[in-house]
């Protein structure tokens, strides 16, 4: 019946299930005893090097998830024995929720097919530059550009030198002359073709050119008794150099470092229905948590009440007061870095009410304030467990750069982030904030002030600008931010 069955197959199917077979060293009729059983079971066998050709319902792994393509690949299969790896590349950049359009060579199609390429890719298969049918509208040219890399694999000897050299006399090295793409190279050719001293030219002058190589290889070679560098680097690792070109990956400058910040305003009760309050919305507070954390810190966010939802991936304790916020901050201690980005009342009330003050005859109850702990100056003046930089804000609506100035010599903290929070300017509750960075110079040794006036930006971007500096002075071990 199997037999049968496989017969009836056409010829790109029947060259995908031998040359499946043989890799896995099994019959014909195993492995496809071996594949339906993975399709029954809705799972592929990991060490295949190919995909199961899609039949018309069932569906690759990456529709199974639902996943959209992110990003799309113009493969250029050029004419090597390893080009059969390049079919089992094509499934790694599916799984990877990479599109893939392909490009075979002419030599290329001697040892994979159109069929099979277009079957692995779900796509159409070009092949001719003077193709009708795609070059009505420029077709190399949308090959070339509307993608987000180019991968050649296996990258010929010959692909590369008429690379090297711009020639364009076919659809593979018109693709690659015309796209402004990265290129991603994976050579696969014998020993001797890759020391020649042509190819290391060739090699030497894409490589100037800008163009990424991965690979080859060295070990076994398809021809007996050869061995060398030369192999095709495998598909997954490929696909990897791939990924990696589509999605670089994002820089963790505060892995590893513990970051405590406050936010928002405090409420300090009058009596069990009335506060006194300020209007901070906790926005710039709540965006520098979210760029530490974006930039690999562990967070501890601090806030007062707020409207706004906690970011994520940071550990949020929300308090009232700002005696409660000085006892979340202690106890979130050790931090290797402190920001308190916080508008803490400097008063309560002394003498708060038990029960909701009434209106009496004799006129309004006299409220006795009181000072509030100064968090940002308990928190610097530590002996044991001060942050190694701690970082305050001064919130001003006169002599901002005075009084940010007197406020950093007062409070024995490392930098002060001043903003003018004068009506005019919207900061209080608004999206965008204009702000300077006050320092002392050389970690505070020759007792100089540096002040950085950065340009209105909003709230987000001040985040990630501040937390750069942060995670500069960080690296450098000095206290002092680039200015
Ligand atoms: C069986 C066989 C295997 C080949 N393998 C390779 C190879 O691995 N690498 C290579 O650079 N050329 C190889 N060649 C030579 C190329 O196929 C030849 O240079 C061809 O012109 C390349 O065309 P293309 O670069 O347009 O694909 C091979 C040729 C044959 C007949």
């Amino acid at each position: 019946m199997a037999s049968l069955t496989i017969r009836k197959l056409d010829d790109a199917v029947k060259t995908y299930l031998r040359l499946r077979s043989a890799k896995n060293r099994r019959s014909v009729e195993e492995e496809v005893r071996v594949i339906l059983r993975e399709l029954i079971e809705g799972r592929e066998e990991p060490l295949t090097p190919f995909a199961v050709p899609p039949a018309t319902s069932s569906a690759p792994a990456l529709q199974r998830t639902g996943a959209v393509p992110e990003a799309s690949v113009t493969l250029i299969i050029g004419g090597g024995i390893a080009a059969y790896k390049s079919l089992d590349l094509i499934r790694r950049l599916k799984e990877r929720r990479v599109e893939v359009r392909c490009v075979l060579t002419k030599a290329a199609q001697q040892f994979v097919t159109p069929l099979a390429v277009s079957a692995l890719s779900h796509e159409r298969v070009y092949t001719d530059l003077f193709d009708p049918q795609s070059e009505f509208d420029a077709g190399h040219i949308r090959l070339a550009r509307d993608c987000d890399l180019v991968v050649v694999a296996p990258a010929t000897a010959d692909l590369m030198a008429k690379m090297a050299n711009g020639h364009a006399d076919d659809l593979a090295s018109a693709v690659l002359l015309a796209t402004n793409r990265k290129v991603l190279l994976a050579p696969a050719m014998n020993p001797l073709m890759w020391t020649n001293a042509a190819t290391r030219r060739n090699v030497a002058q894409l490589q100037r050119d800008g163009v990424v190589l991965i690979g080859p290889n060295s070990g076994e070679m398809a021809e007996a008794g050869e061995a060398g560098t030369g192999r095709m680097s495998e598909a997954i690792e490929i696909a990897a150099a791939a990924e990696r070109l589509l999605r670089p990956p994002v820089p963790k400058p505060l892995a590893g470092k513990r970051v405590l910040i406050t936010a928002g305003p405090t409420h300090e009760p009058i009596d069990p229905v009335r506060y006194i309050a300020n209007r901070s919305s906790g926005k710039q507070g709540f965006a520098i948590a979210a760029a530490a954390q974006a930039a690999g810190a562990e967070v501890i966010l601090v806030s007062g009440p707020v409207d706004l939802g906690d970011p994520q991936g940071v550990t949020v304790k929300h308090v009232e007061s700002a005696r409660q916020m000085l006892e979340q901050v202690q106890a979130a201690l050790p931090a290797d870095i402190a920001i308190f980005a916080a508008a803490v009342a400097d008063w309560r009330v002394a003498n708060e009410g038990e029960q909701k003050l009434k209106k009496t005859a004799a006129g309004m109850p006299p409220l006795q304030l009181i000072e509030n702990p100064d968090i940002l100056a308990t928190i610097s003046k530590l002996t044991d467990k001060r942050p190694p930089l701690v970082i305050g804000f001064a919130a001003e609506t006169e002599h901002l750069i005075d009084n940010a100035k007197s406020k950093l010599a007062r409070k024995g903290c490392d930098w002060i982030v001043a903003n003018d929070v004068s009506p005019a300017t919207g900061v209080m509750g608004g999206d965008r904030n204009t702000v300077h960075l006050i320092s002392r110079k050389n970690g505070g040794k020759d007792g100089e002030i540096a002040v950085d006036s950065w340009p209105v930006m909003t709230k987000e971007q001040v985040a990630i600008e501040l937390v750069a500096h942060v995670a500069r002075s960080v690296t450098d071990k000095s206290l002092e931010p680039a200015s």
